[in-house]
């Protein structure tokens, strides 16, 4: 099984970037421990600050027919990005949407996710363990697909 963990802008600053919310773990970390806990998966790790790219990213990894699903933390993109949205849409690619801080418990603004809708689920305010949750997911949404 080949997951996909796509990360969108400002996480590759995480472990520095307002650490009272995000924790002091940096990306690497977070991937490294993902690899160890899951270590039967083969995890491809993408992370871009440009929306472009992550749809690029989505569409190729689709059209490549290797990944079998995506964790996606979208950043700011979630409460924005309708063409981020549009892409997940059109894939049959299922992805899980992740965030490290509880977006329903913080300014109005984070308090809505224009990708949720075209997610199989979302999982937010774990920190580093959201992660762990959304691969779990994800293999479990996999695994019963295959039944
Ligand atoms: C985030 C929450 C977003 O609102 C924010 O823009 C991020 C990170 C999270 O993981 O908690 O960049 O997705």
């Amino acid at each position: 099984m080949i997951i996909l963990v796509l990360n969108g802008p400002n996480l590759s600053r995480l472990g520095k970037r307002e650490p009272s919310i995000y924790g002091t773990r940096t990306l690497a970390d977070i991937h490294q421990a993902l690899m160890q806990t899951f270590s039967t998966i083969t995890f491809e790790f993408f992370q871009s600050e440009h929306e472009g790219a992550l749809i690029e990213k989505l569409f190729a990894a689709e059209d490549e027919g290797r990944i079998q699903g995506v964790v996606l933390n979208a950043g700011a993109l979630t409460h924005t990005s309708i063409a981020l949205r549009d892409a997940i849409a059109s894939t049959q690619l299922p992805v899980v949407e992740v965030h490290l801080s509880n977006i329903f418990a913080r300014e109005p603004f984070r308090q809505r996710s224009v990708i949720s809708e075209v997610c199989i689920g979302v999982i937010s305010g774990f920190g580093e363990t959201s992660y762990h949750l959304g691969v779990q997911a994800l293999i479990a949404h996999l695994q019963k697909a295959k039944r």
